[in-house]
């Protein structure tokens, strides 16, 4: 990319502003001063200092949401050597990361960007955003132990904030649970259904505060619309 086009991008200042610049003898590439125009220059290599500060590409903001299969773990890296989720994911250059985490045993909606603001403001406790899940559990909950559930269980020594859950469906030994929590300790939903004596077998993710899956396959990932990126960021 030439040297005045790649300063335009980084938002120095237009390309014929960025022209003189450089036949100051402000610029600098690899620490050395560059004052020819027209020199060309590799973003992903070369080291741009414009009057002594480094200048840089801003990446743009993806905001995606997946429908995550059984098997894949919500980290970028595992030592088990699993798959995961950012294998699903072809054709976005950014370096984007989940949102959160689901187990590895989990489906459904995960949020992934490359935007910090938006990944703090999902996940700081502070913020309490409702995460709804659908699971099946063994057996089928009591109205008191439904209530022990909404008003808060001690996990890991520490109660839980309220919660809903309504039965969905009642078969002979297992039940659909709709659940919504509003906060995100590690195998939260597991750890809450087991403390009631009704263990989980089966959990999907389907909505994150206003972000719902809706209809995407399993295994199948989309771009976030106008709508959905504006909400996130008005959290
Ligand atoms: N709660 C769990 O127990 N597991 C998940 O993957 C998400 C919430």
């Amino acid at each position: 990319m030439r040297l005045q086009k790649y300063m335009a991008k980084c938002g120095v200042a237009s390309r014929r502003k960025s022209e003189e610049i450089i036949s100051k003898g402000l610029v600098k590439v690899n620490g050395k001063i560059v004052s020819e125009l027209g020199t060309k220059i590799d973003p992903d290599r070369d080291t741009v200092m414009v009057d002594g500060k480094i200048i840089k590409l801003e990446s743009r903001k993806q905001y995606i949401m997946l429908n995550k299969p059984i098997g894949y773990v919500t980290t970028l890296k595992d030592e088990k050597d699993r798959k995961i989720v950012t294998d699903l994911i072809e054709g976005v250059r950014e370096r984007i990361y989940p949102v959160g985490r689901l187990d590895i045993d989990t489906t459904g909606l995960l949020i992934l960007t490359n935007d910090g603001e938006i990944t703090f403001k999902l996940t700081h406790p502070s913020n309490q955003v409702p995460k709804r899940y659908i699971a099946t559990v063994e057996g089928t909950p009591t109205r008191y132990e439904l209530e022990r559930f909404e008003s808060g269980l001690i996990i890991d020594g520490k109660k839980t904030s309220k919660a809903n859950v309504k039965i969905l469906r009642r078969y002979e030994d297992e039940s659909i649970l709709d659940i919504i929590i509003c906060e995100g300790r590690n195998r939260q939903v597991k750890k809450m259904c087991e403390r009631i004596n009704h263990p989980v077998k089966k959990l999907k993710r389907i909505s994150i505060g206003e972000i719902e899956l809706g209809g995407l396959q399993l295994g199948n990932w989309r771009y976030l619309n106008d709508e959905e990126i504006k909400y996130l960021k008005s959290l």
